[in-house]
């Protein structure tokens, strides 16, 4: 309740230059430093540059869209709400439902890519862990213990200093956008033209499927939007804002792409620390131990943004009475939901320690990007509902970019693999068990109705 009641008094002292930074902070994680070497080894080559073109617009039309949604309905600031809102209270369960993917799977993800440049740095050290506790079942090994460790890590600064992680976090975003000016720096000097040949190796469908990947490097710009609300001018500085940190992101990501295959050969860029293999690849041992660093650095803000963000999301949804409202307790000294933070961090650490990595991103893709479809539904929903309520922002031409954010994003689902579509499938079955269970009985909705 606390939090509710300090949204609804934000200071409107961001401006476009502020969304811009927040963005980078928020979007640049495992996409850039993890998923790249991966997607451009296994889905599209040199081809993944487009990938994150067209991740880029797709992600541009869908911003402007959670830009008035944000504006409009802006004390909870999540695609559950909008969901819930426009949809009703079934669909805003499975979006809600949806976000934990995003969120909780996602922190499991960047986790992940956190171990690998963890150890990587130990490796260049001398110091090598036991492969048993920095591998996954599925890889041969036992756990992921130090994706476990950052996990609990965070945890641990959210529940005990919310205002000691928001500047930690603030400090941690200059030092990963300074470790890929490095890398660009120290790399670049190395590329060989040739390696970008074949440029679509996997052909058009692997550009496609890349995206789909790739899409989990853009995930964020839905909570930038939520800021909506904190903006000075919300109608000039929420789109500048938000469209300037796509372009930027895109920029350095197309930038880090570029360096990446064309100095190593893309089949060999199958590692979740591309960026220090890379400079290890052209024998720059020191400066790939401090690119590490700084990824390390980066892939933190990430982590604790998403579990942050996640106890937000299920806030909202136990106020309307979907998920026991007990969970949601805020600890007498520290104002942290401590309750909720907990639970979340443990399912995180379970996740990350015992799945493989590229699994994990997939399915967090699906969730965000079935929650995004629903967004581009909500806004027409109620734009028709209320069409002269006051919003801070308004998404230019609604009619146009809400069904061009759907068909986009409805393509890029389609083209996730058969086991990501299985999986999400499956968690959405389970989600409606415990709708049926839990939800449809405890909904406050409900309870108003009766
Ligand atoms: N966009 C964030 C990342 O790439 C989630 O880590």
């Amino acid at each position: 309740m606390e939090e509710a009641k300090d949204n609804q008094h934000l200071l409107k002292a961001l401006g476009a230059l502020d969304i811009t930074l927040l963005g980078l902070g928020i979007i640049i994680g495992t996409g850039i430093f993890v998923l790249t070497g991966i997607g451009a080894a296994e889905y599209a080559g040199p081809g993944l540059m487009l990938s994150f073109v067209l991740a880029a617009v797709t992600c541009a039309f869908i911003c402007l869209a959670y830009a008035e949604l944000a504006s409009f309905l802006p004390a909870a600031g999540s695609t559950y709400t909008y969901a819930y809102s426009s949809l009703g209270e079934l669909f805003g369960w499975w979006v809600g439902w949806s976000l934990i993917l995003e969120y909780s799977v996602g922190a499991s993800a960047v986790a992940g890519g956190w171990s690998a440049y963890f150890s990587g740095i130990l490796h260049a050290a001398g110091l090598d862990l036991p492969r048993q506790l920095i591998m996954v079942p599925a890889e041969g090994g036992w756990v992921n213990l130090p994706a476990v460790l950052i996990v609990v890590v965070s945890t641990a600064l959210l529940i005990f200093g919310v205002q000691a992680s928001a500047k930690i976090n603030r400090l941690l975003v200059f030092i990963k956008l300074g470790t890929i000016f490095l890398f660009l720096f120290l790399a670049a000097p190395h590329i060989n033209p040739l390696h970008w040949k074949p440029f679509l190796p996997f052909g058009v469908k692997g550009v496609v499927a890349g995206t789909a990947v790739l899409f989990f490097a853009y995930l964020g710009v839905d909570a930038l939007a939520t800021t909506a609300e904190e903006a000075k001018n919300p109608k000039r500085d929420m789109p500048i804002g938000i469209l300037s940190a796509l372009l930027l992101c895109t920029i350095l990501y197309i930038a880090v792409c570029a360096v990446m295959t064309g100095v190593v050969p893309y089949p060999q860029l199958d590692t979740a620390a591309p960026a220090s293999f890379v400079l290890e690849y052209i024998g720059l041992r020191f400066g790939s131990a401090i690119v590490g660093t700084g990824a390390i650095c980066g892939l933190s803000t990430v982590i604790l943004g998403m579990l942050f963000a996640q106890s937000r999301a299920l806030y909202a949804m136990s106020r309307d009475g979907l998920i026991p409202m007990r969970l949601y307790k805020v600890h007498p000294r520290f104002r942290s939901p401590y309750i909720i933070q907990l639970l979340v961090g443990g399912v995180v650490a379970i996740i990350t320690g015992f799945t493989p990595i590229h699994i994990v991103a997939e399915v967090c893709s699906a969730g965000t990007i079935f929650a995004f479809l629903c967004a581009c539904v909500g806004i027409l929903i109620l734009r028709k509902r209320y069409p002269d309520k006051p919003r801070g922002f308004r998404c230019p031409a609604v009619k146009v970019i809400a069904p061009l954010g759907f068909i986009f994003c409805g393509f890029i689902f389609s083209q996730l693999s058969s086991c990501t579509m299985i999986l999400f499938c499956v968690w959405t079955l389970i989600g409606f068990v415990v709708y049926g269970l839990y939800g449809y009985r405890h909904s406050e909705l409900r309870k108003e109705e009766q």
